[in-house]
């Protein structure tokens, strides 16, 4: 772009002197925030309604705007828009473009009116259906994870804690828990809906709009549920961006979390879990690797989300009140974070669905020492008080131990020796699908249980 004259830009009434081609490309959004041309166009058309109902535009002005917007739109869709020099933002290059169609009229738009209400309008419009996409993509995920728990209810597998043998658990169990953060995700981004939806147009530049357009026909109109209450919150605003980059950043957390579990598993030493090859590639120089790209890119893109987030936080601190140029630095994040975060549950997603499960080898790594709780909790039956049996079984633990032999082949005479208590049918401890089906209250790990969470989700999603 050549540097135009302050005189040829919207606001250049009062420059006579050149803006510096070199400011001109440092100062310029609309790279970016041309993604948002249907919201500008929508605003734009709602607005040139509200302008009518006050009489500042006649039915007629008003229906030429409203039928060189569509035309402006259709360019945009059609991929026929052209940029021009001075095209500094959507915002002027969709009013630049509207005059060439529908001539001087198109200068009437912009009454009482201000880019600082404008796109803050634009952002909220454009968050708001990208959060509903992202909505159906949280659902596709949890419905994926709630597929295959019911596909896998009988694969039984170690349950870790410090990445330690802790006790049985089944598979199932494990997906859920991640089915669970990802409804509470979907559940905080549609509480965040409503305060997307508050309308900022008709704030002006600031002080709020001296035609007294209906502000709450103009919300209604564009779909939202209230308007800013106060002009100079709505257009210095940003909370929504910042609140979504949050939201966005735990939802990663979620996702790089169950990637590095999956990270794990897959690996030779555990071998539980092996990855669709459409999800993985190999080495370019060692011919038998085979790597979780896929799971690793998803637990890396974690951390730009949260940088998008800190970054802007640090971009929205200390500005004065209202509008600053600063904020033009609020596009950017928020729409890498939509494009990680919507890339990212897709992948998830497929991920999820095309995982070959090795039960045999989860089945493999479940040891007799994972039932020491069930050992002590079979001695809490006869009587004898948690603490004791804890340190009991922990005995049986080192007896084992010292003799070389699993847990579970001590004899029931070995086992009198610790505690009296001790019966034949101790030997029934040694069960591990015994062992996850005895935690049945609610959110444990039996069958029951396990199927209760699932029918609890399926209701979510339908
Ligand atoms: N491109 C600007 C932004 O993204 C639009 C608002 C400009 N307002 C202003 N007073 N210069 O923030």
């Amino acid at each position: 772009m050549t540097s135009a004259s302050g005189a040829t830009k919207l606001w250049g009434g009062r420059f006579s002197g050149e803006t510096d081609p070199l400011m001109e490309a440092f100062n310029e959004s609309i790279h970016f925030d041309r993604r948002m041309y249907a919201a500008d166009i929508r605003g734009s058309q709602a607005y040139a309604k509200a302008l009518c109902k006050q009489g500042i535009l006649t039915a007629d002005e008003q229906q030429a705007l409203d039928s060189g917007l569509t035309a402006v739109l259709a360019e945009w869709q059609a991929g026929t828009f052209e940029l021009r020099s001075g095209d500094e933002d959507i915002h002027t290059a969709n009013e630049r473009r509207l005059g060439e169609l529908v001539g001087s009229v198109a200068g009437k738009l912009h009454t009482g009116r201000s880019r600082n209400d404008q796109v803050a309008t634009d952002m909220r419009l454009w968050l708001r259906d990208e959060v509903n996409a992202l909505l159906g993509f949280l659902r596709e995920l949890v419905g994926a994870l709630v597929h295959r728990a019911e596909a896998d209810i009988d694969v039984l597998m170690p349950g870790y804690t410090h990445l330690q043998r802790a006790q049985p658990i089944r598979w199932s169990h494990f997906l859920l828990s991640y089915a669970f953060w990802f409804q509470q995700d979907a559940q905080r981004l549609e509480q965040f809906l409503p305060r997307v939806a508050q309308l900022p147009l008709g704030s002006g530049a600031l002080a709020g709009n001296p035609f007294q357009v209906d502000r709450e026909w103009l919300a209604q109109e564009l779909g939202f549920s209230s308007v800013t209450p106060n002009s100079l919150y709505g257009t210095s605003d940003r909370d929504f961006v910042a609140e979504f980059l949050f939201h966005c950043s735990l939802t990663m957390i979620h996702i790089s979390r169950l990637a590095e579990d999956l990270i794990i598993y897959s690996t030779a030493e555990f071998g539980f879990v092996q990855l669709a090859d459409a999800y993985s590639t190999g080495s370019s120089l060692m011919p038998q690797k085979k790597n979780p790209d896929s799971l690793e890119l998803l637990r890396g893109k974690s951390g730009r989300v949260f940088g998008d987030m800190s970054g802007f936080m640090m971009t929205y601190k200390g500005l004065p009140s209202t509008y600053n140029k600063d904020m033009q630095e609020d596009k950017e994040p928020m729409f890498d974070a939509v494009d990680t975060l919507t890339g990212s549950l897709q992948i998830t997603t497929a991920v999820i669905a095309t995982l070959k499960v090795n039960a045999g080898k989860m089945k493999q790594s479940l040891t007799g020492d994972m039932l020491a709780t069930d050992l002590a909790e079979y001695l809490v039956r006869k009587g004898v008080p948690f603490r004791q049996t804890h340190h009991i079984s922990g005995a049986a633990v080192k007896m084992a131990e010292d003799r070389g032999c699993q847990i579970s082949d001590l004899s029931v005479a070995d086992l009198k020796t610790l505690h009296e208590a001790f019966e034949d049918d101790v030997l029934l401890v040694w069960n591990f699908e015994k062992s996850v089906d005895n935690r049945s209250s609610i959110g444990g790990t039996s069958r029951v249980t396990v199927q209760g969470q699932i029918e609890h989700l399926k209701l979510w999603l339908n």
